[in-house]
């Protein structure tokens, strides 16, 4: 096992009717601003609940967070927040909302420009703080110190980490989840396998621990997600995805292993370019990336095959074909198409792809930094189609 320091401080309130519980953990005296996306919180009754927790209190509101957060509109929410002296945040929604308001929080007391937290890795030494009330599990941002956020003028999509921007405590409701759409259950699923894959398919460091945790949570994705698509009102289904997916990405499974995240930079890119949902862009990436690394990864893919997927008979490669296989079907099964052309995105688009990769640096990706343009490239033509 590598060395590693876990320090992880957000307090999950889990379970049906959490929300009331919001109001012990902000102090009285706070002054709030309660952040959301488009509007599906004042559809789904959320909104009436945070509001009745926080009645009597001195509440602002921002609105109109967009999935893939950006720079532009979270700077609006900044001037506000600045405006009306507030000193707490309350995150309400998705890993946009959550994401932007950690965003807000770190840029409120920032002194200079803001976008250099992201564009520079500017020294962040102070922060609002934040909790969130969690409505689409996916992104583990309710429980991580990550926020990705996208500048619209230049097509940036960059993500930075602060320990600063934990959430003191984030409600796990899994009720809330009821209304989610197809798409968005889908999406989590996905982004959250993912994330266990980036922090899994790497290669062996005798680390059992965090192997057999990462594959029981996959497994536990490849048996819930496609009941919460087949029986939608059940909430036991909602609940163990939830937990799921918060524990994909809180930094326990990837404490003492290797990382990969080349999926998620290439799949950045993706979404800055052509606007594919984040989720989208993995359900394409991931399974490439298993393909073209199939060597370096070997040994885990061997594992990953017999332990997820039951993979034991036959040849080697033939049963790290099977696990691929089996990946892109779960995907495809949960409602996320796995090709670039099922998108409308063709050969032509992975010039520009290549040029942002480079613009950011990002030409050293995966656990061997072995993932240069070259290999992107071979990466993003495996992307077009089968
Ligand atoms: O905006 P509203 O009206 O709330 O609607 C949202 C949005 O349209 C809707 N939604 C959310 N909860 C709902 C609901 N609709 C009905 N019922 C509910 N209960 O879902 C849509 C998508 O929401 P969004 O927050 O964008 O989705 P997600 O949670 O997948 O977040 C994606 C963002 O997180 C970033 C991604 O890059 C992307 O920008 N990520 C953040 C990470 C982190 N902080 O650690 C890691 C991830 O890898 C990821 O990069
Ligand atoms: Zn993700």
């Amino acid at each position: 096992m590598l060395d590693f320091t876990f320090y992880n401080p957000t307090k999950i309130l889990f379970g049906k009717g959490r929300i009331a519980a919001i109001a012990q953990e902000i102090p009285t005296d706070r002054r709030i601003l309660i952040t959301y996306g488009g509007g599906s919180i004042k559809r789904n009754g959320v909104y009436d609940q945070v509001v009745a927790a926080l009645a009597g209190r001195t509440t602002f509101e921002f609105a109109g967070i967009e999935p893939n957060p950006t720079y532009e509109t979270l700077m609006e929410a900044v001037r506000v927040a600045r405006e009306k002296n507030v000193d707490f945040l309350l995150a309400v929604g998705g890993g946009s909302v959550i994401d932007g308001t950690k965003f807000i929080a770190a840029a409120t007391p920032f002194e200079g420009e803001p976008w250099d937290i992201l564009a520079k890795r500017a020294r962040i030494q102070r922060a609002l703080p934040l909790g969130a009330v969690l409505t689409l599990p996916a992104t583990g941002s309710e429980m991580n110190s990550g926020a990705v956020v996208t500048r619209r003028a230049s097509q940036d999509k960059l993500a930075f980490m602060h320990p600063l921007v934990y959430p003191r405590f984030s409600v796990l409701d899994p009720s809330t989840t009821f209304t989610l759409p197809p798409r968005q259950i889908g999406n989590g699923v996905v982004d959250a396998y993912t994330h266990i894959m980036e922090q899994y398919l790497t290669y062996p460091v005798n680390s059992p621990i965090q192997d057999r945790f990462a594959e029981g949570l996959l497994s536990t994705l490849i048996e819930e997600g496609p009941k919460a698509l087949a029986t939608p009102d059940d909430y036991d289904v909602r609940a163990n995805i939830m937990w799921c997916t918060t524990l994909a990405l809180n930094g326990l499974i990837g404490a003492g292993v290797p990382g990969d995240w080349a999926t998620h930079m290439i799949g950045h890119e993706i979404t800055a370019l052509h606007g594919l949902d984040h989720a989208q862009t993995l359900a394409i990436v991931l399974p490439s990336v298993m393909a073209a690394k199939r060597d370096n990864k070997r040994a885990k893919l061997l594992q990953y095959a017999a332990r997820v997927w039951d993979l034991t008979d036959g040849t080697e490669d033939g049963r790290i074909d099977a696990a691929i296989a089996k990946t892109r079907d779960f995907f495809e099964r949960m409602g996320v198409k796995t090709y670039l052309r099922d998108y409308g995105v063709s050969a032509d688009a992975i010039p520009a792809l290549l040029a942002q990769l480079k613009r950011h640096k990002l030409t050293r990706l995966g656990e061997h930094q072995d993932i240069d343009p070259a290999v992107s490239r071979v990466i993003l033509e495996r992307c077009l189609a089968p």
